[in-house]
């Protein structure tokens, strides 16, 4: 069968996947099965504040380089992920007592020397992620407790700075449809592009599962709405959790849900990508955060197709 990767130019769309930088260098059929599928890649975990800037000043970038280095190998794009988020922060930083002077210095160095690095080798970051709660209010974060909710729109800033040419994206869950969240988000960005602040994207999480999952119907009206307002959407995160162990009939609902949301990501030109959280069910956050759930992505643990690939494939 043709592979995802092949199918995806004539559909005008990237396809993506998360992937854990430990198991890309212990597995080569999950190296392998990254390379031939999906030509767009994000990194799990390894450039999140706490893996490359373990202490104030001192950065790892070990694994950050080995994603990009095999991106590089196998021509694929590579997305950052994540400047500012409130999790996954090392505890220098969230028990350093800062001021807020201070932790601008600090965010905007972080981001400069990110973004700097990889200069022209990622096209596109998460600039910002999650910064909306289901009220469709900003959350308080570490970020806006620590600087205000001008955070958001000073990273965008320093992010541009450093790479005029990146895509820039604000990536959140849970707001994909309709809803308070949905609102929140896209009144979230409306007002960063009323303020000129530099934001190209918005990335639709889709951490679903069977029964939680948004209608295609809204995911494309609000796909549309955020395209009106000059932005560009991907779906980012995909994976559809499905009770352990999965049945039949449980795939091949799971593969109606990513047929129906991929669509709807094709309905609409603006949206440019469609990513899943890992490639295979062998390497999934899913199962450790969500004890019981499991079996949530396009190709088995032994990287065969599910059949929710079959049906990506034949909506691609
Ligand atoms: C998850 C990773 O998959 C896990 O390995 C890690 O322990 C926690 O973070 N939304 C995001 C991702 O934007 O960064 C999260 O990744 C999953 C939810």
């Amino acid at each position: 069968a043709a592979t995802l990767r092949s199918l995806a130019p004539a559909a005008g769309i990237r396809v993506g996947a998360a992937v854990d930088v430990e198991a890309l260098e212990a597995d080569p059929a999950y190296a392998r099965l990254l390379a031939r599928e999906f030509n767009l890649v994000t990194p799990e975990n390894a450039m999140k504040f706490a893996v490359v800037q373990p202490e104030r000043d001192r950065y790892d970038f070990t694994q950050a380089d080995a994603l990009v280095a095999f991106a590089e190998a196998h021509g694929m794009q590579v997305n950052g992920h994540v400047l500012v988020w409130d999790r996954q922060l090392p505890d220098w930083l969230t028990q350093g007592g800062f001021s807020r002077d201070e932790l601008m210095a600090i965010l905007r160095e972080h981001i400069r020397t990110l973004v700097t690095r990889y200069r022209g080798r990622v096209a596109s970051w998460d600039v910002a992620a999650e910064a909306v709660g289901e009220d469709g209010k900003l959350r308080d974060t570490f970020w806006s407790h620590g600087i205000g909710p001008d955070y958001l729109a000073l990273a965008f800033r320093w992010a541009h700075e450093a790479d005029p040419q990146a895509r820039l994206r604000y990536n959140d869950y849970g707001g994909e449809g309709a809803g308070a969240k949905s609102d929140g988000i896209y009144r979230l960005v409306a007002d960063l592009r009323q303020q000129d602040v530099p934001i190209d994207a918005v990335g639709l999480q889709m951490h679903v599962g069977l029964d939680d999952a948004p209608r295609a119907d809204d995911v494309r009206i609000n796909m549309k709405r955020l395209a009106a307002l000059g932005l560009q959407t991907d779906i980012t995160e995909m994976d559809v959790m499905l009770p352990l162990p999965a049945r039949g009939t449980a795939l091949r609902r799971q593969a109606r849900v990513y047929g129906a949301m991929l669509q709807a990501c094709l309905a609409v030109p603006q949206c440019r990508s469609f990513s899943t959280w890992g490639a295979s069910d062998a390497h999934s956050w899913i199962p450790e955060y969500f004890p019981g759930q499991g079996a949530a992505l396009l190709f088995a643990a032994d990287g065969r197709p599910k059949p929710a690939c079959e049906s990506v494939r034949g909506v691609l």
